[in-house]
């Protein structure tokens, strides 16, 4: 399934115009000033936003993305930014991909939606052991509010729970139930957990949308 939907966002980015667009996440910039600087992790990075974002922050960044495609408008963008020395971009599927430790921040922004749920367990488990103690996380995901929940429970049989096959792009999708993202982090000392509605620049509709922004306090 992940060769398919690789193939679908490598499409997807395959126009010349920007899919997200370049405006990092309000959420994000909000809280970045509890952030010692230094290098963070964005996990499904796509065309860059919140990595250029970071860059401009005063981070180094590790961006990772499965399509070679984001990966590719990443370093264009970057180049474009004037912030190409402190990214490396790299093509890799956060499932299986070998991390570093000792990142300051980590980001996984809209990238819990393209994953089921032991998938995403088991991405939260890798990302936060390399994370610094003290260091952050910063997750969005879809909630069970969200209009695509909506449209595929009344189509769709679930492929497991709060789970549906999206054929667009080609893989499981997951919805988290409300609070539901923030038991995921009751080991961290949250900073900040929002469920409200959010916009992106391709989508014809808003998104009900779980926001979680954290710091690691075990070692
Ligand atoms: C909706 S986009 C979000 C992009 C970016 N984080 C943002 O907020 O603008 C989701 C991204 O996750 C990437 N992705 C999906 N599954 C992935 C995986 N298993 N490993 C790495 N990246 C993945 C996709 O290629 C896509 O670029």
């Amino acid at each position: 399934m992940i060769e398919d939907t690789k193939k679908e966002f490598d499409v997807l980015y395959s126009s010349s115009t920007c899919v997200w667009g370049l405006q990092a996440d309000r959420y994000l910039a909000q809280h970045l000033d509890k952030v010692k600087r230094g290098v963070a992790l964005d996990v499904g990075c796509g065309e860059g936003r919140h990595s250029l974002f970071l860059a401009q922050q005063g981070f180094k960044v590790d961006a990772v993305d499965i399509s070679e495609k984001a990966v590719e408008k990443l370093t264009k963008y970057a180049e474009e930014y004037g912030v190409k020395e402190f990214i490396t971009g790299k093509v890799g599927d956060i499932r299986s991909i070998k991390l570093g430790k000792d990142y300051d921040l980590v980001i996984l922004s809209f990238v819990f939606p393209f994953l089921n749920r032991r998938d995403i367990l088991t991405v939260l488990e890798k990302v936060s052991h390399s994370l610094k103690r003290g260091g952050c996380i910063y997750v969005s995901a879809l909630t069970t509010d969200d209009v695509e929940y909506k449209m595929y429970s009344q189509n769709q049989t679930p492929l497991e729970l709060r789970t549906y096959y999206s054929k667009g792009l080609k893989c499981a999708c997951y919805f988290f139930e409300e609070g539901e993202l923030k038991t995921l982090f009751s080991d961290f000392n949250i900073i900040d957990y929002t469920e409200t509605v959010v916009e992106l620049p391709r989508e014809p509709y808003t998104h009900a949308m779980c926001l979680v922004f954290a710091q690691k306090v075990a070692p």
